[in-house]
């Protein structure tokens, strides 16, 4: 993997004679006319959610996974690439009344059929709460349809035409934006990102996380490969549409998030077998869950975790290293990353709370760039010197001890 001037890892930006963002319209478009069997990688969705889909809806399925069955009631979610509407509808019925679905593409035949649907699957499941939308997934702030709008009355016809449409565009996005920021509690996307050309990955990534709010999550299902693509496939547009061509290195695709800010980066399936294998390159389905909510001020309130194992030491998106069984004083932050009800942590670590509490408004700056541990004193109080035993205990059942 290329290495960018700050160090991390970036994309590889590969060279192509075609127009990667055309031939993957002009593909989804014949693949939401008839349905294509070749863009089809076979995927188990729970079946209780596909009885009142219709027949078209199931059939023109080009995911590649089930992110589908990582959202919760009363939730907000965007569908990256929605094409019509499979896993948008699906997800209605999961967050139900209270929740909400966005589906997002940049193709007018899927948004078409998604729409279609949208009256009568509403009408069977007792409430409405999907919406599609047209924009570019690595440009959510930008309503392709208003744009659309203004291209009728606006033609471009020359460069300064066109300096006046982008201007145009940048207002719709500061003052209209099509997804706020931190407006949604799971981004999910199946088979989609690996289409979007090289050089708008990082920032679809940046988007993705724009969105979310603070505590939000994404889970992505998309196409891995074990080795670099070869020029051979990146210059084939049938491969690139096809999702293969612009698929992600497995550890590429966990990178991206890490770089996005992300924590509690997971694999929450990967494919055994590969969907294709090409040149002896693997190409398979992955679903990845990653958090947002790091970022912000530490704050000491006396508070320590005790990473319970079994390995021997984890190290956080921090750098925090927790050693098993071990008092690790953390900020009133970490303690929530990593313990709170909804963390991907919270199995791992024992909460060791301070006997009394320092309020937030009272708390001091805590230095979070080292780990450090936290004396039981601490915990306890300086003054702390009592002496209980067992037998003072007045709510020991009988037999006990
Ligand atoms: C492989 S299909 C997946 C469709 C859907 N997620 C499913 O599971 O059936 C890819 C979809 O993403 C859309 N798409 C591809 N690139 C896009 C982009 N940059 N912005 C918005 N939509 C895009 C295509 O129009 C198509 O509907």
């Amino acid at each position: 993997m290329m290495k960018d001037q700050s160090g991390s890892q970036a994309i590889a930006v590969e060279i192509v004679e075609y127009d990667i963002e055309e031939s993957v319209r002009r593909r989804y478009e014949a693949g939401a006319q008839q349905m294509e069997p070749q863009l089809c990688c076979p995927t188990d969705y729970e079946g209780d959610y596909l009885g009142c889909l219709p027949q078209e809806i199931i059939e023109k399925d080009y995911g590649c996974g089930d992110p589908t069955r990582y959202v919760r009631p009363g939730e907000t979610v965007v569908d990256l690439g929605s094409g019509v509407g499979k896993n948008c509808y699906i997800i209605a019925q999961k967050v139900g009344a209270s929740g909400q679905v966005i589906g997002v593409d940049f193709n007018d035949e899927m948004l078409t059929i998604a729409r279609q649907y949208q009256d009568e699957i509403a009408s069977k499941i007792g409430y409405h709460n999907t919406k599609f939308v047209k924009a570019k997934i690595q440009d959510l702030k930008l309503d392709l349809d208003q744009a659309n709008q203004w291209l009728a009355q606006h033609p471009v016809t020359n460069i300064s035409d066109l300096s006046d449409f982008e201007s145009h565009c940048d207002r719709l996005r500061q003052q209209e934006p099509l997804i706020a920021d931190h407006s949604v509690d799971v981004v999910v996307s199946n088979c989609v990102l690996n289409l979007v050309k090289p050089q708008d990955k990082k920032q679809l990534f940046g988007e993705i996380f724009r969105v979310l709010k603070k505590g939000g999550r994404a889970v992505i299902s998309d196409i891995v490969c074990d080795e670099p693509p070869t020029q051979k496939i990146l210059d084939d547009p049938d491969l690139w549409s096809g999702c293969i061509a612009g698929a992600f290195l497995e550890d590429e695709f966990l990178a991206m998030f890490e770089q996005a800010g992300f924590y509690g980066i997971e694999i929450l399936s990967r494919q055994i077998e590969p969907w294709q294998t090409i040149d002896g390159i693997e190409f398979r389905s992955m679903t990845i869950q990653a958090f947002k909510g790091k970022q912000g001020p530490c704050w000491e309130r006396k508070q320590a975790v005790v990473y319970k194992g079994p390995w021997k030491a984890v190290l956080d998106d921090d750098e925090h290293t927790f050693e098993r069984g071990q008092r690790t004083a953390v900020c009133d932050k970490t303690l929530q990353i990593l313990t709170s009800p909804t963390s991907p942590y919270k199995d791992d670590f024992i909460a060791i709370l301070p006997y009394e509490d320092i309020p937030l408004e009272e708390a001091e700056a805590y230095d979070c760039s080292r780990t450090n541990l936290r004396h039981p004193k601490e915990t306890k109080g300086g003054d702390y010197t009592i002496t209980k035993t067992s037998t003072d205990d007045a709510t020991c059942a009988p037999g006990c001890c």
